[in-house]
């Protein structure tokens, strides 16, 4: 599917619609990718996470991108593994589902996301990669309002992952 890219990045750069955040639930920043996003969009996006009051595993709520290039944040949190029997992977599924759906409903063309969970979360990447290939296909067969959905890979190893998960969907 030539509407799903993978690159190797930083993602507070990215010049797109919208671009997601692997938060936490507070939706108070964190480190990695959270505290990256957090130090480019500058205060006034924690000052408008502090009105949402925090999000649900597996849910994801929308902010402004103030000094980020992209228009849109979408906070998800997702699930820490704990050994793949505490519903992980249909959380993991969830996220990113939650997030084309707010893309979709703020008229978001263009989405980028992060390795949700495979950092601090700990979910084994092989697995994650294949999750999230899959459940942003099966959402862009149906949604053609999405123009383009890009994985922004901060390493070597995690790009190659998801380019095999794209190369398996054939
Ligand atoms: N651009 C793109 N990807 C990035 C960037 C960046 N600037 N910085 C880190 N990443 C990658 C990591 O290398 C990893 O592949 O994002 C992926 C997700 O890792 P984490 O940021 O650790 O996120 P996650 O595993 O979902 O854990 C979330 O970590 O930062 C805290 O507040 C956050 O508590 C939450 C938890």
């Amino acid at each position: 599917m030539s509407r799903i890219e993978i690159i190797q990045g930083d993602i507070t750069e990215s010049t797109v619609d919208a671009i997601v955040n692997a938060a936490n639930c507070s939706l108070l920043g964190g480190g990695g990718v959270d505290g990256a996003i957090h130090r480019a969009a500058g205060p006034e996006l924690l000052a408008e996470c502090r009105t949402l009051h925090g999000c649900e595993t597996g849910r994801a709520k929308i902010t402004k991108g103030y000094r980020l290039p992209a228009k849109f944040v979408i906070h998800t949190p997702g699930p820490v593994w704990h050994g793949g029997n505490t519903g992980e992977e249909a959380l993991l599924a969830s996220c990113y589902r939650s997030c084309l759906e707010l893309a979709s409903e703020n008229g978001c063309r263009t989405v980028d996301f992060p390795s949700i969970s495979t950092g601090v979360y700990h979910f084994p990447l092989e697995k994650a990669s294949k999750i999230a290939i899959g459940t942003i296909a099966d959402y862009l067969n149906t949604h053609p309002e999405i123009e383009r959905v890009r994985m922004v890979c901060f390493d070597v190893r995690t790009e190659r992952f998801y380019r095999d998960a794209l190369a398996e969907l054939g």
